[in-house]
């Protein structure tokens, strides 16, 4: 019989994994601990935004696959494979990881875990986690060591979720046992079947791949924008650096693309914490590089901040701001350390008047910052503007048009957050074009 999936936690993560396995064929409960999350997903409401995702929901709650519940007690019954996709957010003051909500999951798990059944950890954590919990498991389970942990990171994007879940670049299994590989293997023999590279490892590796990979990714974002830097002070273009750059398979042109660089739930918190862990496995110097790639990435928001006053002659006072961006990146609502919302504060803390807009982001926007404007369109948000601000590169904003555009603003004044536009369109229309890293 096929295995019973749970998964715990139904985030981002967590909603995606669920409503993709039971699109596999699994039969999956979905557990968390917020009473209207689930009920929301019950009804096929998905709590976030995703591309594609809510008809997957819908589907397979429809067809009777996917439930979702708050019971642990449920969760316990019903599950040969119990995968754990709670938040690990920055703890606040620190760089460390909150670790509360992996450990809650367990504790709350693990006492009701009467049978065989492995526990699949698929959290960004600290290294050496997997370790602890696999103990901890064993000593709070009463089926005892029948009860294994495995450890299956998740690289998911953000926007690309579904895609990613069902299409992964890899998938990377940290097991202790033959058993627990096997279990996975099935889990995953569709994909497996597909051709999707199968990396079989220890604990300690199978977490490092995904904080390393994080952290290549932020470190690729801070090297462009740190050639942003330079090619301001030297007049040089970036972005055609950036191509050139792309063409050499050595280096490639994903994520080398420069502008305001990165934000969200993932690369900013994980760097902070890989740094926290290295420092109490006594290899601090090994990640000292990654305090440099968050730094440029700080760097950016203010040069961003600078630009936008530099082109109002050097004063928000009495000024107005029309920003075009919420959202940490296109194609998502979430806001989670958002470069464009860190802009817009600033700004407004400088006596700008900003209003903001995003095409998916406005509630969630409206939520954490409700000192600022929002506008209901792009037009509505420059209306009367002196700047505007291009700060995610939403396609809807990658299209705008500048004559169209100019006709609601004060002043043709645009700063490019995210190299989206054509310079030479814009200031043909009149427009005084910035951008980070152009001349
Ligand atoms: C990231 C990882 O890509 C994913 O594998 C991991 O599981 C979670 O973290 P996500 O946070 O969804 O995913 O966003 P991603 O698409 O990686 O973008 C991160 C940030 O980098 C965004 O703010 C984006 O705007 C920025 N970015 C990306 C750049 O500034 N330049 C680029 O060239 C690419």
């Amino acid at each position: 019989m096929a295995q019973r999936l749970t998964v715990i936690g139904t985030g981002y993560l967590g909603a995606t994994h669920a409503a993709c396995m039971a699109d596999l064929g699994f039969e999956v409960l979905g557990v968390d601990v917020d009473a209207e999350k689930i009920a929301r997903l019950t009804r096929g409401d998905l709590p976030f935004y995703e591309p594609g995702l809510e008809p997957i929901l819908r589907r397979n709650l429809e067809n009777g696959r996917l439930r979702f519940t708050t019971s642990y007690e449920e969760a316990a019954e019903f599950g040969d494979v119990h995968f754990i996709c709670v938040g690990t957010p920055q703890k606040p003051g620190e760089y460390a990881a909150d670790m509360r909500y992996v450990d809650d999951a367990v504790d709350s798990l693990a006492p009701l875990l009467t049978r065989a059944c492995v526990v699949v950890g698929k959290s960004t954590v600290p290294v050496g986690t997997a370790e602890r919990l696999s103990r901890r498991l064993t000593e709070l389970a009463p089926a005892g060591d029948v009860v294994e942990l495995a450890w299956n990171p998740e690289f998911l994007r953000e926007g690309y979720a579904v895609e990613d879940t069902l299409h992964p670049d890899r998938l990377v299994v940290g097991v202790r046992s033959d058993r627990a590989e096997k279990v996975l293997r099935e889990v995953y023999a569709s994909m497996i079947a597909g051709g999707v590279p199968f990396i079989v490892s220890d604990f300690p590796t199978a977490e490092l791949v995904k904080v390393s990979a994080n952290a290549f990714l932020a470190t690729k974002i801070s090297f462009i924008n740190a050639m942003a830097e330079v090619c301001e002070a030297a007049h040089a273009d970036v972005t055609k650096l950036s191509e050139a750059l792309s063409y050499d398979d050595r280096i490639g042109g994903k994520f080398l693309g420069p502008g305001l660089g990165f934000g969200g739930g993932c690369l900013p918190k994980d760097i902070r914490a890989f740094m926290a862990r290295a420092g109490e496995l006594g290899v601090d110097q090994a990640l000292s590089f990654l305090r440099e790639v968050d730094a440029i990435n700080i760097r950016r928001r203010i040069r961003m901040v600078d630009l936008a006053r530099e082109l109002l002659g050097g004063s928000f006072i009495g000024r107005t701001v029309g920003v075009l961006g919420a959202a940490f990146k296109p194609n998502s609502d979430d806001i989670r350390d958002s470069p464009a919302l860190d802009v817009a504060t600033s700004i407004r803390a400088q006596g700008g008047q900003v209003t903001v807009y995003d095409p998916q982001a406005l509630k969630n926007a409206r939520r954490a910052h409700p000192d600022l404007t929002y506008g209901s369109s792009a037009m509505d948000a420059v209306d009367g503007a002196h700047v505007v601000l291009l700060l995610t590169e939403w396609k809807e904003f990658r299209e705008l048009d500048p004559e169209v555009l100019g006709s609601a603003v004060a002043e043709r004044n645009i700063v490019d957050g995210r190299n989206a536009l054509d310079p030479e369109q814009w200031r043909t229309a009149g427009w005084q074009y910035r951008a980070l890293g152009r001349p």
